[in-house]
């Protein structure tokens, strides 16, 4: 059989990768819905990530009683071995964050290697990988602030026991609130964005849920994807004063800096993410502190930017403002991306599911060789 060669689309832009039924992004329109209800309304006052899980597993919205058995499960299945608590620790000093609990994740995965014979077990793996992962970030943000190690307690919600031990203080429920919006907000992005794209990817070789979640978060890392909640947050710092900002975007934009948090491949209108993330900013971001600064300045980003680029389809991203609103509840820079991590596990896992479900054959798409061909080789002598 021979296969027509489709055109070379670097990054694959529209090439589809997979069917998928767990969100929904609509990069003309704004619109960013898991299993068809919007983030806008997942994101209420009483949102909670417990839920948005069970609603991404289960493909509906849950009852109280399925989102007080999400809090049970993850209360059991977060659980680490003193072991793997010694490890998250060690490579939480000396190394970012995202290394850290990228080779933390790794070290959760069994002693057997082939998780076809174990595909059944998908589901449970993956939820128990998702309550596993904040707690690694909670265990390295102790670590690298040097705290000894003070697990989750009995009763604590996932977004509780992230702010907690991340920033060392008892978190209000504001700030629990907050945390739980954005670990809603971050949980899914359709199955085409690059760390997803790697889960599938990976699951696809029938590797363990541990080595894909590793590899994804991998992939996450870099300042083209998550990476740049972070990357926005550092440039707000560096440029400092408010009043300078309109003036450092032009002459970064005029050297043709990619500025982080603006800009996406499938959003050509601001991404719906970013307009509920000012809607936390607007709540939690006190006047006169650091973060308002950063904020003022996100908002003069956006304004120059969207100025300039906004014929072009580019505008705010998740990221332009998200880093203000980690910082006003306390999270230190470093956690930004590892607390996107913690909460896209969830698409990752559930993706993986999707992706065994429907056949799960191993990708493996081709390339066009544009090297030399079939030349003598020359022995080192005559070199
Ligand atoms: C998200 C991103 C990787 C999408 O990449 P992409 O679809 O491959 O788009 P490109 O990088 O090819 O950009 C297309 C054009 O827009 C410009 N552009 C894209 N994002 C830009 C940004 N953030 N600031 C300034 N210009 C930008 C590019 O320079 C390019 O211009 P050119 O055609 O004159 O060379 C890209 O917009 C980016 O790097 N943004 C900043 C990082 C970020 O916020 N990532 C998180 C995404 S949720």
């Amino acid at each position: 059989m021979t296969l027509e060669t489709p055109s070379f689309s670097p990054g694959l832009e529209g090439v589809p990768i997979a069917e998928s039924a767990v969100s929904l992004v609509e990069g003309e329109v704004g619109r960013l819905t898991y299993r068809g209800y919007s983030i806008e309304d997942l994101t209420g006052p009483a949102g909670t990530f417990e839920e948005i899980v069970a609603l991404l597993y289960d493909g509906e919205l849950p009852s109280q009683t399925r989102i007080d058995e999400m809090r049970v499960l993850f209360e059991r299945e977060r659980a680490l071995t003193d072991e793997q608590i010694e490890i998250a620790r060690l490579a939480g000093v000396g190394t970012h964050p995202m290394f850290a609990l990228q080779a933390a994740a790794a070290t959760l995965g069994p002693t057997d290697n082939d998780f076809e014979r174990k595909a059944d077990t998908v589901v449970e793996r993956g939820l128990s990988l998702i309550a596993k992962v904040g707690h690694l970030v909670g265990v390295i943000a102790q670590a690298a602030d040097g705290r000894p190690y003070d697990g989750p307690r009995a009763g604590e919600s996932h977004a509780a026991m992230l702010v907690r031990m991340i920033t060392g203080e008892e978190p209000s429920d504001l700030q629990v609130r907050i945390m739980n919006a954005l670990l809603i907000l971050q949980a899914d992005h359709s199955a085409g964005n690059a760390s997803t794209f790697t889960s599938r990817v990976v699951a696809s070789t029938k590797a363990e849920p541990e080595a894909v979640v590793s590899a994804s978060i991998g992939a996450l890392s870099g300042p083209a994807h998550g990476g740049a909640n972070e990357g926005s947050l550092r440039l707000f710092q560096q440029i400092g004063d408010p009043a300078k900002a309109e003036e450092e975007i032009s002459r970064l934009l005029d050297d043709k800096f990619k500025i982080p948090g603006f800009g996406h491949r499938v959003y050509h209108v601001k991404d719906p993410r970013s307009k509920v993330i000012q809607r936390l900013a607007d709540e939690v971001i006190e006047d006169g502190t650091a973060a308002a600064d950063h904020y003022s300045i996100a908002l003069t980003v956006e304004k120059v930017a969207t100025d300039r680029l906004g014929d072009r389809g580019l505008f705010p991203n998740v990221d332009l403002f998200s880093g203000c609103v980690f910082e006003a509840i306390g999270i230190p820079i470093d956690f930004f991306t590892p607390l996107f991590a913690a909460s896209r596990t969830a698409g990752w896992m559930v993706n993986m599911q999707e992706q065994w479900e429907s056949g799960n054959r191993i990708f493996r798409p081709k390339q066009i060789y544009v090297g030399p061909e079939h030349r003598d080789f020359v022995e080192i002598g005559a070199r």
